[in-house]
């Protein structure tokens, strides 16, 4: 008899951006003469920069021919993607990462998800509400929580985020082993100070815990003085994992790339106390269940890197930026309190209601798509996320139907 995994059954049904997208099928089934402009996932609408796509090209040409063919790549990637993303995206911000310590993956999602294998299934791990959903349903499928009441999990430590502390989730209380944070935060767009960001990396050297830091939205960050990397934080090589991607950076949504970084100097314990190398134990993985990037794609990534490369992902994320001032500017004039939208392409806005009875308003009464506040976790509930990526005239057209909407 094959038994199933029993953690599933505790699962919501389906994952949120699943549930989302198949309410909004439903609808535009029953209602097919009806616009829909889509706000909800994060999915980059524009194309990819020039430099990205001549890489690409170039790359593919070279499969075709026998001299520069390339079969399977290097397991953590290939060293001239790494080179750069150490050179470029830590070295030259004062972090301390080498190339080797990088490891480039099909995207930031699933190094999130896959990572907590290699802990022991009775840590305790603390997850900030709200959050992107993927840190939490993968704990509760490793069999890391008990079951699901009153809008949590037992044994997860949740890690409030609210107006009371700004979204910035406050040092458990009680000592926790994993802890996953993400800034710029999805979905409230809210972004961490150095201190603050010192203040967790003291926390886990203290508790010889480890944080897994999501910084998918990094580039979005435009205020100085804001830590982009948790390694600008000092002592954070011995205590963080930084997952990133090239997805909402460089439009790589559905080319699929991005890179963890394991510093050589993070350290995991066994049940005799006896260290070990972090590092070490996500490489094992690695080789065993992936086989790493096209060579195209890192060439493709590669590109971001170049002068013209680097400008066109400034232009694009700046696009994306103007979409959000300009959806913050507009829901704070029609009477809405909004976080986030400055140094983020999401804006968290205070629906004042349930949250699917909000998304189920701005669906049916201005065909725009958000996402509740409430599938991100608890604290969620009464807010939607606005997603800024979209084009700006569709942006325009769905401001211009919501303010008929909630006025009307
Ligand atoms: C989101 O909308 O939260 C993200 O696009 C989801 C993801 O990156 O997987």
């Amino acid at each position: 008899m094959i038994k199933i995994n029993e953690n599933y059954l505790k699962l919501k049904a389906s994952y949120l951006f699943s549930e989302i997208a198949t309410r909004v099928a439903a609808y535009q089934k029953a209602h097919p003469e009806k616009e829909i402009i889509k706000l909800g996932i994060g999915d980059v609408t524009r194309p990819l920069p020039s430099a990205c796509i001549e890489a690409f090209h170039q790359a593919v040409d070279e499969m075709s021919d026998v001299e520069t063919f390339r079969g399977y790549g290097p397991e953590k990637g290939y060293d001239f993607l790494r080179q750069k993303i150490a050179a470029v995206d830590f070295q030259a911000a004062g972090a301390d990462v080498e190339a080797d310590e990088v490891f480039v993956s099909d995207g930031s999602k699933c190094d999130c998800g896959n990572i907590q294998e290699i802990f022991a299934t009775d840590v305790t791990v603390a997850i900030p509400d709200p959050v992107y959903p993927v840190y939490l349903d993968t704990n509760v499928m490793a069999g890391r929580t008990g079951a699901f009441a009153d809008g949590r999990y037992r044994g997860i430590v949740y890690l409030d985020s609210s107006r009371a502390n700004s979204f910035i989730p406050d040092l458990p209380t009680e000592p926790v082993d994993l802890i996953y944070l993400c800034f710029p935060n999805n979905p409230t767009g809210a972004t961490i100070t150095m201190d603050q960001l010192q203040g967790w990396v003291d926390y886990a050297r203290e508790n010889r815990a480890l944080i897994l830091y999501d910084a998918a939205y990094e580039a979005y960050i435009r205020a100085p003085g804001l830590p982009k990397s948790i390694y600008e934080v000092k002592g954070a090589r011995e205590v963080a994992v930084e997952m990133r991607s090239f997805s909402k950076t460089a439009g790589f949504t559905g080319i699929r790339c991005g890179y963890t970084v394991v510093p050589k100097d993070c350290r995991g314990y066994d049940g005799s106390g006896k260290e070990h190398s972090i590092h070490d134990f996500w490489l094992r993985r690695h080789a065993t269940k992936f086989n790493s990037v096209s060579y195209p794609v890192q060439r493709a990534a590669e590109a971001v890197y170049t002068v013209n490369g680097s400008r066109q992902v400034r232009d694009l994320t700046d696009y994306y930026l103007r979409n959000a001032a300009l959806i913050r500017e507009e829901l704070t004039a029609l009477g809405y309190e909004c976080i986030g939208g400055d140094n983020s392409p999401y804006i968290w806005v205070d629906g004042r209601m349930d949250s699917w009875a909000f998304f189920d308003m701005l669906l049916e009464k201005a065909g725009v798509v958000c996402t509740p506040g409430a599938g991100f976790g608890r604290c969620g509930e009464g807010f939607i996320r606005i997603s800024a990526f979209n084009h700006h005239e569709r942006v325009q057209k769905a401001l211009e139907k919501i303010k008929a909407a909630l006025s009307g």
